[in-house]
């Protein structure tokens, strides 16, 4: 079945092709430039980029997909959790094209697809049918959840942070450290040629059930920084560099041993990780090390699906008609708070 994925949940405007499963085009227009000086995403200033960027970036999937906007059977879009202004986006044209071409749309729980994110085909990659019941793991900026997943369309949430994300742990302490935004990739690279048992920082609820807690990296990140008087290095110092190693290895080890203890629990063959931090290369290296030695059937997102994107939407979206799961209206809404139980 062929779908168009749209996506506007925070600082990515995105579409896609997708056939059953296999991206057919995908663009993606990251908005990271415009939140650049101000460490962070600006609501207000997402939503007008999406406004801005949307017609061109729908328009560019469908030129890539070399297909007729006719052919097309659906559109899957992102209808929440996210920043109310930036789903509007989205939402509202793709309740226009719906009009216009008199195509249905489904609306599609942003985190639940980057939970099937790693079952996307694509170029000559053919993904593996999911193996359900699974626990996934997804962790962005805005999310740091467990999920029981039963078949595509069936969530039951088992863990999750209590405050903050992991991202936005990696976001938050790089500011601290001087590395700019996004931190996640700048601490991944940083961190490369560190030694993680340099600096002495506490795995938070480290074997505490299957809940999370990052917010207090902040302080532990910002009393080592300062303590050392790492303001005045510069920015190839080993000492920085031990910094960025010692904070993600305490981030990756919980990730990893929380995701281990949930598939033990719930006794499943097979384990996703996905999202905006499965992108980090140790985090990638540490779970399939771990895991996979321990027999379980690894999934990670390719890092290309990684990050927001509109491939996942319509990959879910294709189950969600199949399902007649969550068809719209013209009266449907953003959901900016939205359970993936519900
Ligand atoms: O999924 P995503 O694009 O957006 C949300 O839905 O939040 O995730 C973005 C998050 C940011 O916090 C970013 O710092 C983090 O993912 N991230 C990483 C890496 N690449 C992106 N964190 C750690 N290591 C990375 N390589
Ligand atoms: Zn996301």
């Amino acid at each position: 079945m062929l779908i168009l994925g749209m996506e506007s949940s925070c600082d990515e405007t995105a579409a896609a092709v997708v056939d059953s499963g296999l991206v057919i085009s995908s663009v993606i227009r990251s908005q990271t430039e415009f939140h650049l000086k101000y460490g962070g995403v600006v609501p207000e200033i997402a939503s007008r980029a999406h406004l801005e960027a949307v017609d061109s970036v729908v328009k560019e999937a469908i030129a890539q997909s070399g297909l007729e906007l006719q052919k097309i059977e659906a559109i899957a879009v992102t209808q929440g959790p996210g920043l109310v202004g930036a789903l509007l986006v989205a939402l509202s044209y793709a309740k226009g094209l719906s009009i216009a071409s008199n195509i249905k749309v489904v609306g599609v729980n942003h985190v639940q697809a980057h939970a099937l994110s790693p079952f996307l085909s694509f170029s000559d990659f053919r993904a593996p049918d999911p193996d359900f019941p699974l626990v996934a793991l997804v962790v962005s900026g805005g999310h740091t959840s467990l999920f029981l997943v039963k078949s595509e369309t069936e969530f039951k949430t088992i863990g999750q942070t209590v405050d903050d994300a992991a991202g936005e742990a990696f976001d938050k302490c790089a500011k601290l450290m001087g590395l700019g935004y996004p931190g996640g990739p700048a601490i991944d690279k940083m961190a490369r040629g560190g030694d993680a048992k340099a600096f002495n920082i506490t795995r938070p609820m480290w074997r505490k059930g299957l809940n999370f807690s990052f917010s207090g990296l902040k302080t532990r990140v910002h009393d080592i920084y300062h303590q050392n008087s790492m303001d005045n290095l510069p920015d190839d110092a080993q000492a920085l560099k031990d910094l960025a190693a010692s904070l993600q290895e305490a981030i990756v080890d919980v990730l990893a041993d929380k995701l281990y203890q949930a598939a033990s629990f719930y006794e499943v063959k097979s384990v996703v990780l996905a999202g905006g931090v499965a992108a980090n290369s140790r985090l990638r290296q540490v779970v399939i090390d771990r895991l996979a030695s321990s027999g379980l059937n690894v999934l990670i997102s390719d890092p290309a699906w990684c990050t927001d994107n509109a491939a996942m939407i319509a990959y879910l979206g294709g189950f969600q008609i199949a399902k007649n799961i969550g068809i719209l209206d013209l009266n449907a809404e953003p959901k900016p708070r939205w359970p993936v139980d519900q």
